[in-house]
C-alpha cells in the first residue's frame, strides 16, 4: 500500500509555488512580486480548486500513483490545486486485468488511499474504452458475443469502487463520424454487441452503482472543421436518443484536448452543443483539458501565452454555463503529459516537452495556471 505523506507535511514544502492572491473584485490574480513563496501551510492559500469553489465548481487533474509516489513536488501541486483526481490509467481495463483473471487493483487502491487521506474525490475513468481494453477481452467478446464478460467487468470494478467513486465515465469515446456506423465508433463493443451496447452498458453501470453519477465522455468538439462539427452534432444526437429512451445518463464529459494547430475555436458551435446538452437535463464536466502546441519556432514565453489564450477562450465559453460543474486537466505539469509521451523521441528532442498544462516541468506555474485561476474564480 502506498503511504504518501499527508497534506500538512506536503504543504510545508510548497515554497516552490508562488502564492496567488485575491483582488478586491474577488478575482484570482498573479501576486505582486514574481516568485513570492508561500508563507506557511496554514495561511489561506489560494489554489485552483479554491478558485473553482469560489466560482461554484471543482477543479481536478489526472494523475498516476507511481508519479505521485516518486515526485514530492507533484504531490504538493496536487494537494495545493486539486479537489478531484482522475486516475490517468489505473482504472482502465488493461491496467486492472492485463491477463484474464489476474487483477491489479493496487494502483487504484493507492490513489484512493492518498485521496481519502487528503480529502480528494476521484473520478472513475473509465469502464469501457476500446483503446484500453485488453486483447484477450477483445478476442473473447468478438468470438463469443457473450454480455456476461461485460457484466462481470462492471460488477468487479463497480462492486469494488462503485460506492467510493461517485462519478464514472462509463463509456469513453463512442463517437466516430468518419468511419463509424450511425456516427458510433465501430469499436470492439459495437462489433460484438451492436449499437445498443451503449444502452446496455449504462444500465449495467446503474445496476452496480445505483447512486453514481454516470457519464459518457468524448473528444473533438472544439474547432470549426467539418469533423468537429459533425462530432458535436453526433454527441448531442446520442445524448438525445439515450435520454428519450430513459437510459441512465446523468452527465457528459467533454475531454477538451485543445490543439493550437486546429485553427480558432468554434465558440458558437461549442456554445450550441453545450446548451443542447444542458437542455437535455445533463450536466457537463470538462474532463481532460490540455493544449497541444507544437510550434517550436516561437519563444517559450510566446508558446505559453498562446496556450493560456486558448485556455481562456475555451473557458470563457464553457464556464458561462453553471451546469459545467468542474474542470479537470489531463495532468498538472508538463513533466508528466501524455502529449509529450505520445511523440517519437526524435520529435521530442527537437521540440522539447509539450507546454500545455498549468505548471512547467519544474513546477513553475505558467500563464495557463493564472488563466485557469482567473476563469474558474469568476462565477458563471
Ligand atoms: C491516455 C493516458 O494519458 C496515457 O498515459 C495512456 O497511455 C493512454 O491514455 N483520452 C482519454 C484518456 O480518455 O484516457 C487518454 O489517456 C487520453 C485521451
Amino acid at each position: 500500500m502506498l503511504t504518501l505523506p499527508s497534506r500538512r507535511s506536503i504543504l510545508t514544502g510548497l515554497a516552490l509555488v508562488p502564492a496567488l492572491s485575491v483582488t478586491p473584485h474577488g478575482v484570482w490574480a498573479r501576486p505582486e512580486g514574481e516568485g513570492a513563496a508561500l508563507p506557511d501551510a496554514s495561511a489561506s492559500v489560494p489554489s485552483l480548486s479554491r478558485a473553482a469553489r469560489s466560482g461554484g465548481r471543482y477543479f481536478g487533474a489526472a494523475a498516476r500513483a507511481d508519479h505521485l509516489r516518486q515526485d514530492k513536488a507533484l504531490r504538493a501541486a496536487v494537494l495545493r490545486d486539486c479537489e478531484v483526481l482522475t486516475p490517468e490509467i489505473h482504472l482502465k481495463w488493461n491496467s486492472l486485468e492485463w491477463r484474464k483473471g489476474q487483477f491489479n487493483f493496487s494502483p487504484v487502491d493507492d490513489l484512493l488511499t492518498f485521496s481519502d487521506e487528503n480529502g480528494l474525490r476521484v473520478r472513475g475513468h473509465t469502464l469501457l474504452w476500446d483503446q484500453s481494453t485488453p486483447d484477450w477481452a477483445k478476442r473473447e467478446m468478438l468470438s463469443q458475443r457473450d454480455w456476461r464478460l461485460m457484466s462481470e467487468h462492471f460488477s468487479r470494478v463497480l462492486g469494488r469502487y462503485g460506492s467510493r467513486i461517485e462519478e464514472w465515465d462509463v463509456i469513453n469515446e463512442p463517437i466516430d463520424t468518419e468511419a463509424g456506423a450511425r456516427n458510433l465508433r465501430r469499436n470492439t463493443f459495437f462489433r460484438a454487441f451492436g449499437p445498443t451496447y451503449i444502452e446496455r452498458a449504462m444500465e449495467e453501470a446503474r445496476a452496480h452503482a445505483p447512486n453514481a453519477h454516470l457519464v459518457i465522455n468524448d473528444y473533438g468538439f472544439e474547432y470549426g472543421n467539418p469533423v468537429d462539427k459533425a462530432r458535436r452534432q453526433a454527441f448531442v444526437a446520442l445524448a438525445r436518443r439515450l435520454r428519450a429512451a430513459d437510459v441512465p445518463l446523468d452527465g457528459v464529459g467533454v475531454q477538451a484536448h485543445l490543439d493550437l494547430s486546429k485553427g480558432p475555436l468554434d465558440t458558437a458551435g461549442l456554445q450550441d452543443m453545450t446548451k443542447a446538452l444542458i437542455d437535455l437535463g445533463l450536466d457537463i464536466t470538462v474532463t481532460e483539458l490540455d493544449v497541444k502546441e507544437t510550434d517550436a519556432a516561437h519563444t517559450t514565453a510566446a508558446r505559453d501565452q498562446k496556450v493560456a489564450d486558448e485556455t481562456r477562450r475555451y473557458l470563457d465559453v464553457m464556464l458561462a454555463f453553471p451546469e459545467v460543474r468542474g474542470v479537470v486537466t489531463w495532468g498538472l505539469t508538463d513533466k508528466f503529459s501524455w502529449l509529450t509521451e505520445q511523440v517519437d523521441s526524435h520529435v521530442r528532442a527537437a521540440r522539447g516537452v509539450n507546454r500545455g498544462l498549468p505548471y512547467d516541468d519544474a513546477y513553475s506555474p505558467k500563464p495557463m495556471y493564472w488563466t485557469l485561476a482567473d476563469s474558474l474564480g469568476a462565477s458563471a
